[in-house]
C-alpha cells in the first residue's frame, strides 16, 4: 500500500480489502468497554481543515485517539491563514511540530496532491476532501457500511446495484464512491438532472439516468447526495420544490424500493430537499451507522498507512 491516500486510485483491490478487513477487526476489538489500542502511541496526527466539517474531522480525531496517537486540530478559521499565511508555511509549521500524518480538507481540487508532491513535508498525507475532486475515506466508510448491510457478499459487491442520486457535479463523495464501488464489483447508476452531471461523465464506468421514478425499484443501495448550494453560482434546477419533486427521496419512493434496500447519505443532509425527514429516519436508513463506521474505517486507514504495531502484538 502507498503511504499516502489522495484518491481511491491510490488503492489496489487488495489494499481496499485490507482496509475493510482491518476496519472489521478494529470494530470487534474496540466495541467493548476498552475502546483504546496503544498501536500508534508516540505518533502525531494533524487534522488540517481549511473547509468546514463535522463528521470527517471528529471521526479522524476519534480514530487517531483510539489508536493512542497525539492529535493536533488545525482549522483555517481563527488561524494565521486568515492573515494570508500560505498552505506551504502552514504545512511546514505543522511539520516542525512533529506531524507523522496530515489529514487535509481543502476547498481546492488537487490541494492534497499538491501537499503530498511538494516536498514541503515528510508526513503521510490523507485527503479528507478536496474541492469537487475526491473524498476517499468517505467512500471507504460507505463501502464498509454496505459490506455490513450485505454480510454474505464478503466484500464482493458483484451484482449489487447502487444508485447515487443528486448533485453529482459538485460531489467528491460521488467520484470516490464510483471508483471504489465499481472496483468491488458493484453496478453504479448515477441519477440526476443533466445540469448536475459533470462534463465527461459518459466516460465513467456507470449507467446514467434522469428518471428516479423509472429506476427506484432496481437498487440495493440508494445513496442520496447533498445539494451543495454553497458551490452553486448558477441556477442548476428551476427551484428547490421542483428538484425535490423529481429527485428527492420521499415516503412514496421509499415504499417502492426493494424490501432489502438501504438508504445512505454522507451528510450533512438538507432535510426536505434531497431527502425527507421520514426517509432519513426510516428503518432502512443507515445514515447514522455511516457516521459510526467512519471512525473504524479511518482507524484502519491510519493504522495501515502509519504502520502501526500488529494488532495481535499490542493485545498480548
Ligand atoms: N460527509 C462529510 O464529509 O461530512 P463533513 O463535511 O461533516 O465532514
Amino acid at each position: 500500500m502507498k503511504n499516502q491516500l489522495l484518491s481511491i486510485n491510490d488503492l489496489s483491490h487488495s489494499d481496499v480489502l485490507s482496509i475493510l478487513n482491518t476496519a472489521a477487526e478494529l470494530e470487534k476489538i474496540t466495541s467493548g468497554a476498552n475502546k483504546k489500542l496503544p498501536t500508534l502511541r508516540g505518533r502525531t496526527v494533524v487534522n488540517l481543515f481549511f473547509e468546514d466539517s463535522t463528521r470527517t474531522r471528529i471521526s479522524f480525531e476519534t480514530a487517531a485517539k483510539r489508536l493512542s496517537a497525539d492529535v493536533i486540530n488545525f482549522s483555517a478559521k481563527g488561524s494565521s491563514v486568515s492573515k494570508g499565511e500560505s498552505l506551504k508555511d502552514t504545512a511546514q509549521t505543522l511539520q516542525a511540530m512533529g506531524a507523522d500524518a496530515v489529514v487535509i480538507r481543502h476547498g481546492s481540487s488537487g490541494a492534497a496532491q499538491r501537499l503530498a508532491d511538494s516536498g514541503w513535508i515528510s508526513a503521510t498525507v490523507i485527503n479528507a476532501g478536496d474541492g469537487t475532486h475526491e473524498h476517499p475515506t468517505q467512500a471507504l466508510l460507505d463501502a464498509f457500511t454496505i459490506s455490513k448491510a450485505f454480510p454474505d457478499r464478503k466484500n464482493d459487491f458483484s451484482g449489487v446495484r447502487v444508485a447515487i442520486v443528486g448533485d453529482i457535479l459538485h460531489s467528491r463523495v460521488a467520484r470516490s464512491n464510483v471508483l471504489l464501488l465499481t472496483k468491488l464489483g458493484a453496478k453504479v447508476t448515477l441519477i440526476a438532472p443533466p445540469t448536475l452531471l459533470p462534463v465527461g461523465v459518459e466516460q465513467w464506468p456507470v449507467d446514467i439516468s434522469y428518471d428516479f421514478d423509472a429506476e427506484i425499484e432496481n437498487f440495493d443501495v440508494v445513496m442520496m447526495l447533498r445539494i451543495q448550494l454553497e458551490r452553486m453560482s448558477n441556477f442548476f434546477f428551476p427551484n428547490e420544490r421542483e428538484y425535490s419533486r423529481r429527485y428527492g427521496l420521499n415516503e412514496t419512493r421509499l415504499s417502492r424500493m426493494k424490501k432489502s434496500a438501504i438508504v445512505m447519505h454522507p451528510g450533512p443532509m438538507n432535510r426536505g430537499l434531497e431527502i425527507s425527514a421520514s426517509s432519513a429516519d426510516s428503518s432502512r436508513s443507515v445514515i447514522v451507522d455511516q457516521v459510526g463506521n467512519g471512525v473504524v474505517a479511518r482507524m484502519a486507514v491510519l493504522y495501515l498507512l502509519l504502520g502501526g504495531a500488529p494488532i495481535s502484538e499490542v493485545l498480548s
